[in-house]
């Protein structure tokens, strides 16, 4: 059986090419600000942008305290050369039942185009996939955020349908893709 509280406790630092992937600390506020609270970035989100950097702050404590219970947590994204934090990548409501967890990502704006979140997910489903021991990952997005779809789709994932008005998001019941990756296809 998935230890899912002891996964979101000891969240493994992942490493890629260009990227390490690890649990945020509260320092890390002013860097999440940075993309938390551009509009650009946060248009297809459930959440932002945020207004102030208490905002952020307030959600790095929550992330931490979720870390300490273990009951969910996200990692940041984080540049090899600088430590300098650029994203986040997240495995969301892992059921250890059915082995199965959705996988969520956002990057500040400066750092899209350049493979980043594609190298990050390919990592993430890796790890989920293998010595993780989850059977299915999915993810989701709104039908318009072609960049989520693409990151999706180059690390591995199949499109499996088009979900209608799936989600009520920023004003609109809005339709999703909905994508997933299985153990038994590597
Ligand atoms: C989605 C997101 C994480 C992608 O990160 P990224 O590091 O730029 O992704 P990659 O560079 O690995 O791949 C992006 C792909 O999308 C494509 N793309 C980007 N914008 C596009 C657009 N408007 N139309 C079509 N394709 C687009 C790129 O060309 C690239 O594909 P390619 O390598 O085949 O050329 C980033 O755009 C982001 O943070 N968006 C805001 C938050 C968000 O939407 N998160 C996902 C919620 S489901």
């Amino acid at each position: 059986m998935i230890d899912v509280r002891g996964f979101y406790q000891a969240l493994p630092r992942l490493e890629t090419g260009r990227l390490v992937l690890r649990p945020f600390t509260l320092a890390d506020a002013p860097d999440v600000f940075a993309y938390a609270s551009d509009p650009a970035v946060t248009d297809f989100l459930f959440w932002g942008p945020h207004e102030a950097l208490q905002e952020t702050e307030e959600y790095l404590k929550a992330v931490v305290r979720q870390y300490q219970t273990g009951e969910d947590g996200p990692w940041g994204i984080a540049l090899r050369e600088t430590g300098k934090i650029i994203g986040c990548i997240h495995l969301m409501d892992m059921d250890a039942t059915h082995r199965k967890a959705e996988v969520g990502f956002v990057l500040a704006r400066a750092y899209h185009n350049q493979g980043m979140m594609t190298e990050a997910l390919r990592e993430v489903l890796k790890y989920a996939l293998g010595e993780l021991g989850l059977n299915r990952v999915e993810g989701f997005c709104v039908v318009d955020n072609l960049a989520s779809a693409a990151v999706m789709r180059k690390a591995g994932m199949t499109r499996e349908g088009r979900l209608r008005e799936y989600l009520f998001q920023k004003g609109a019941f809005r339709d999703f893709y909905v994508y997933s990756k299985l153990a038994r296809n590597g």
